[in-house]
């Protein structure tokens, strides 16, 4: 039987496992088992990442490079550009990116294309896994029709399953290993090795009934963040209006020992995840009649917060006599969330957008993104990229107003404090005696 068959592989460590993109998910996935004694190959449209790899190298933040040149050098560890090696894999994870289309509406078609490869190459005996955040039933209506089409059958000649990620890139307490993972497959042998799989190199697994149940899991993950989220931006904006400090209110509620868990405002939400994904999922509803209204609600007020930031910014300098047109505003952090370098969907690009439209003098400083390009998706601007400044005391007294976007760890904000006139802070970086003792005025959101 197959299931019997990739299961003994999966006990001895035989299996050579496929992973389909090597981004925030796919590469750590990679290196996490390759450092587990698999067989690892990652498969790549971007030459420039499989070489990076090759070279023993890496890209992302949080897989050391250290790690990757070991495992490479031992032979563990390879990136490929080449598609027809999937026929050597016994277990191939898709990690591609999901996006969405202009309409808001899913786009799947990265998910298509690393399928359409794998059909290419598919032999029998293989368990395919797909950890693309998508709507509940990708597996089975998409994926599961194409690997049927050329008469191979589930069950009897492959496995097929959905594992969702919940990598949180820039936490050093969770990775990969530590991160219980939720397993459900397209039949029950599926699920069974699947689990297998991922016991080899995760601490919990947790296996579902279905495909669809894993799927689903991952987008209330996701949108239960987003709501969330919502409603403390919705409070944040409140609190303004009554003149009270958002985050003092906060941290009294969340002293509730019980039915209160704590979630922050912010400048909007930003990366691959929490904006795109509740999408997914209204989407899944519409074709059902069914409309999801936290969902729209949450986007509504969570989209509107870079122009809160904006009136803040226009506010305090408002306060000192100074118009937005002319000033000039100094960003600190541009990435999405703090001590990473992705600005994916970043607020900072809908904030900068919104400033040179009103004719403000924009810089930013971000030691983890040294330049941002505005010719993306993500903002209306067709300006020219902006290159980070160094934080030096002279840009800091320069600037009408700096705005704290993202709270790098990396930065001294009591310097900050010290040297700058006015302050807006989205993040609650200035807090306690920093603030008391600051020699600029602070305006928190
Ligand atoms: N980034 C996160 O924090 C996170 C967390 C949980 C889940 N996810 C989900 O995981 C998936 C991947 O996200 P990511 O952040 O790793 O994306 P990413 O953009 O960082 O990486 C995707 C990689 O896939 C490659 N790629 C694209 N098409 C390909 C193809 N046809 N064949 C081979 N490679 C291809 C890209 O070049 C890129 O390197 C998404 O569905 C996302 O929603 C992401």
């Amino acid at each position: 039987m197959i299931k019997d068959k990739i299961q003994n592989l999966i006990l001895t460590k035989e299996p050579h496992i496929g992973v389909i993109g090597l981004g925030y998910v796919g590469l750590p996935l990679s290196v996490e088992f390759a450092n587990k004694g698999f067989q690892a190959t990652g498969f790549e449209v971007d030459e420039a990442k499989a070489a990076t790899i090759n070279r023993g190298e890496s890209y992302i933040g949080d897989v050391r490079a250290s790690l990757v040149k070991e495992l490479v050098g031992a032979g563990r560890l390879r990136a490929t550009t080449n598609f027809s090696e999937l026929a050597k894999c016994d277990c191939v994870i898709i990690c591609v990116p999901t996006p969405l289309r202009k309409t808001k509406e899913p786009d799947i078609s990265y998910i298509l294309a690393a399928s359409a490869e794998i059909q290419k190459y598919q032999r029998r005996g293989q368990l395919i896994i797909l950890e693309s955040t998508t709507y509940p039933g990708t597996t089975d209506e998409v994926l599961l029709p194409m690997l049927e089409e050329r008469g191979m059958k589930l069950d009897a000649d492959f496995l097929l399953a959905f594992s969702p990620e919940r990598v949180d890139p820039g936490n050093p307490q969770f990775q990969t290993h530590n991160i219980p993972k939720v397993v459900g497959g397209s039949t029950d042998d599926s699920t069974e090795v699947a689990a297998a799989l991922y016991g080899q190199i995760v601490s919990n697994v947790h296996p579902v009934s279905s495909a669809r149940v894993a799927e689903a899991a991952k987008l209330l993950e996701n949108t239960f963040r987003a709501v969330n989220i919502g409603m403390a931006n919705e409070m944040a904006r409140l609190c303004y209006a009554l003149g009270i400090d958002t985050w003092e209110v906060i941290r009294a509620a969340a002293t509730k020992p019980f039915g209160f868990m704590p979630f922050y405002p912010g400048p909007g939400i930003g990366g691959h995840c929490i904006p795109l994904d509740p999408h997914y999922l209204s989407w899944k509803a519409r074709q059902h009649g069914f409309d999801s209204r936290f969902i729209s609600l949450a986007e509504e007020v969570n989209s509107r917060m870079p122009d809160h930031v904006v009136t803040l910014i226009a506010d305090g300098l408002n306060d000192e006599r100074k118009s937005l047109k002319g000033a000039r505003v100094l960003l600190l952090g541009v990435a999405y969330k703090k001590d990473i370098n992705d600005v994916r969907e970043s607020p900072a690009l809908s904030i900068i957008d919104r400033l040179r439209a009103k004719g403000a003098d924009v810089r930013y400083h971000d030691e983890y993104v040294s330049e941002i390009r505005f010719d993306d998706a993500h903002t209306d601007s067709t300006g020219e990229p902006l290159q980070s400044v160094a934080l030096a005391d002279d840009e800091l007294k320069a600037a009408d107003c700096v705005v704290i976007v993202t709270d790098h760890s990396t930065v001294d904000y009591e310097r900050v404090c010290q040297l700058s006139t006015l302050i807006v802070d989205t993040r609650n970086a200035i807090d306690g005696n920093l603030r008391k003792q600051s020699r600029a005025r602070v305006v928190r959101l």
